[in-house]
């Protein structure tokens, strides 16, 4: 291989809240209740994999194929989760491993076993903590805004992901975010599309129309002329210069869900949170990385590259 495939890998769906718009249909944990790993080592929530499996997959991998974001779900519900990390991080080297998590169990003990073991983490915030989002439960911004303080203070690169969806593609709001995030010391902003998958399965009604998109894209562009936090637009938002895009479905990126299926695109989940079936490559460790890269089904999709301007989820979707 090339470069490097980039893998978002929700190791679990388990999380301490419940966003009507989730992507992965979290299973919701009540009272931010963190769970202990079972001594036997079953998974703690059936149909998920036990860290044996985890391990056996990251074995399957060679150190210089793969780039590793630990997503869920909440990686961080499972003190477990951080053995994987660490594990992958000794394997890989702490720059191709990353995590996304929503900022809770953020205790100085977690954060002393991550420091220099992953390149960055990423919290998600979408609105300003004075403001209710009907997207995130109560309380989610204040809690995610002091995790990023605590996270610059000890050190770590940190990015904060925003979905822009129509609670939050407004001037106001995005002056705000982007001023907090400044104060904070935060280096990264992503910005990502609105997927109609998961909870919000075919809710397509619900995207922001490309043009919405592009405006507020110019307007954010404007907003961080100067900005000491760098910018990312996700590739496949509409962009003021003359676009176009690629989809990376197996090419770059894949998925691997909490069950080990493998998921030529990360964003093609169901309504429970599965892979769309024509998505679905394989189910690791039963099956090897690299078979299932191999395959005829993984095959179509990395040809899909070679269309400019195509995503075979959003056509499904209906997505204008
Ligand atoms: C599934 S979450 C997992 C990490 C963590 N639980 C969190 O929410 O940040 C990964 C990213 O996907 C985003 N996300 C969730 N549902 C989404 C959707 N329907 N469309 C686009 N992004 C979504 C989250 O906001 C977060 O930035
Ligand atoms: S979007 Fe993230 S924080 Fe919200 S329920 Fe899903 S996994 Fe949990």
């Amino acid at each position: 291989m090339n470069d490097r495939i980039s893998v978002v890998w929700n190791i679990t769906r388990l999380c301490p809240f419940a966003c009507s718009f989730c992507c992965v249909s979290a299973v919701h944990v009540k009272n931010f209740q963190q769970i202990s790993p079972n001594n036997d080592d079953t998974p703690v929530l059936a149909g998920e994999l036990s860290f044996r499996c985890q391990v056996d997959i990251v074995d399957q991998m060679d150190a210089d194929d793969f780039r590793i974001d630990f997503s869920g779900g909440d990686v961080l519900i499972n003190p477990r989760n951080i053995d994987l990390v660490l594990y992958t991080s000794a394997k890989f080297g702490s720059d191709n491993v990353s995590l996304s998590i929503p900022g809770t169990f953020l205790t100085n003990w977690v954060l002393d076993r991550l420091l220099g073991k992953v390149s960055d983490i990423e919290i998600t915030l979408d609105n300003l903590p004075s403001v209710k989002d009907d997207s995130r439960p109560l309380g989610y911004p204040k809690i995610a805004t002091e995790s990023l303080k605590r996270l610059v203070e000890h050190g770590f690169r940190v990015g904060v992901q925003t979905v822009l969806k129509q609670e939050n593609m407004n001037a106001n709001t995005l002056e705000g975010l982007h001023h907090l995030l400044v104060n904070i010391g935060v280096q990264k902003w992503s910005l990502l599309k609105f997927f109609p998958v998961g909870r919000y399965f075919q809710r397509s009604h619900y995207v922001p129309s490309d043009k919405t998109y592009q405006e507020t894209v110019e307007f954010i562009q404007g907003l961080t002329v100067n900005s000491p936090v760098k910018v990312h637009f996700q590739y496949l938002m509409p962009q003021c210069e003359k676009h176009d895009f690629r989809c990376r479905a197996v090419s770059r990126s894949i998925g691997i869900l909490p069950s080990g299926k493998v998921n030529a695109c990360f964003w093609a989940l169901n309504r429970r949170g599965e892979p769309l079936s024509d998505f679905l490559l394989g189910k690791l460790p039963e099956e090897n990385i690299y078979d299932v890269l191999k395959s005829e089904k993984a095959e179509h999709w990395r040809c899909q590259q070679r269309i400019v301007n195509n995503c075979e989820l959003f056509e499904r979707m209906e997505v204008k």
